[in-house]
């Protein structure tokens, strides 16, 4: 069975973001592989609350993966037997997350110190999975391929279905270049498929992505958040202008959807990041983004809606052309 097919642009799964609602707007602009937030397995196995709402899949999802971060195997394997009960595409590890919290636990990136323990994950993870396993895993060297491919051979061997390498350092974050030439040592040196990640934010990064990691698989996180368009654009190779009433229909979409989501402060809460995301590098005055963190309540973002509708400044819109 081929996880993900060849050509396959995947949203990564982000912290925070990708919810039911958050996924939907991105569908709605030609997104058809998706993956839910991380979810740290203690908090699925002991603290159940919304944890297990990050398991939610919409109707209309066909697909949709689900990703785990956790180190100690008896609690993942508790874990894989809640994820069983649902249905999912596929079932991955993050062992990439470079927060400190995260890594300095042992877990996400900081997993990748111990490359045996880590495959013994994957190997009771493969055990016990309704559903094909596979990570997303950072690059161990930006000069030498070998710690990357061994690595990752070795998780090959313990029954891993694919895998997502992010090119760049856990040191590095998100910043700095993306080092394609480990991906594509990575690429050909095993078997199951391997997605790109790191640092696509436009068409142009698509095609280069693909030709220098020889993926045609790329995965992309940063370049979509207030952006769903890009789905489009990476499959036409057009970026076109987004109008203010395109983008106003789209926000009231999404807001609203995360409202009906969850209660209403929290919603509000969780929707002041996205609003903003939505208005970066689109020309809106800097008092107008101000005014985001002061949105507390769905009447609040039907008001700020109205000033949105007034569109962007002047200057912003003679620089597109569009007066
Ligand atoms: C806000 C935020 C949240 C993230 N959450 C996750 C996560 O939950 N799991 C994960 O594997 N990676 C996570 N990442 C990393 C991204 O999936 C991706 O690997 C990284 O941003 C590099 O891709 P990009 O250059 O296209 O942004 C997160 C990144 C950001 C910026």
């Amino acid at each position: 069975m081929t996880i993900y097919p060849e050509n396959t642009v995947i949203m990564a799964p982000l912290s925070g973001y990708t919810d039911v609602p958050y996924r939907h707007s991105l569908r709605r602009h030609g997104c058809n592989y998706a993956f839910t937030e991380m979810i740290d397995t203690g908090s699925l196995v002991y603290a159940k609350g919304r944890t297990r709402n990050f398991l939610d899949r919409a109707e209309d999802e066909e697909w949709l993966g689900v990703q785990i971060v956790g180190n100690r195997i008896d609690e993942i394997k508790k874990a894989v037997e809640i994820i069983n009960t649902r249905d999912f595409s596929v079932l991955d590890l993050n062992i990439g997350c470079p927060t400190p919290k995260v890594a300095k636990k042992g877990k996400g990136a900081g997993l990748a110190r111990d490359i045996d323990y880590a495959a013994k994950i994957i190997e009771a993870m493969v055990k016990k999975s309704h559903f094909p396993v596979t990570a997303k895993i950072r690059i161990q060297d930006i000069n030498d391929p070998s710690p990357t491919v061994d690595f990752i051979k070795k998780l090959e061997n313990a029954g891993l279905q694919a895998v997502t390498v992010h090119g760049r350092l856990m040191k590095s974050i998100y910043s700095g270049p993306c080092y394609t030439d480990i991906i594509k040592a990575v690429k050909e040196n095993v078997r199951m498929p391997v997605v790109a990640n790191g640092g696509v934010m436009n068409y142009q990064d698509y095609k280069d992505i693909m030709n220098r990691s020889g993926c045609s698989r790329i995965m992309i996180a940063r370049g979509a958040m207030g952006n769903p368009w890009i789905f489009e654009e990476l499959t036409t190779g057009i970026k076109r202008y987004i109008s203010t009433e395109e983008l106003c229909d789209e926000m009231q979409k999404h807001i609203s959807e995360i409202a009906e989501y969850y209660e209403e402060i929290t919603a509000m809460k969780l929707s002041r990041k996205i609003i903003l995301d939505y208005l970066q590098g689109r020309g809106f005055p800097r008092k107008l983004k101000c005014e985001v963190s002061q949105i507390r309540t769905l009447d609040d973002f039907k008001r700020f809606m109205l000033k949105v509708k007034e569109g962007p400044s002047r200057r912003f819109l003679e620089e597109m052309g569009k007066i």
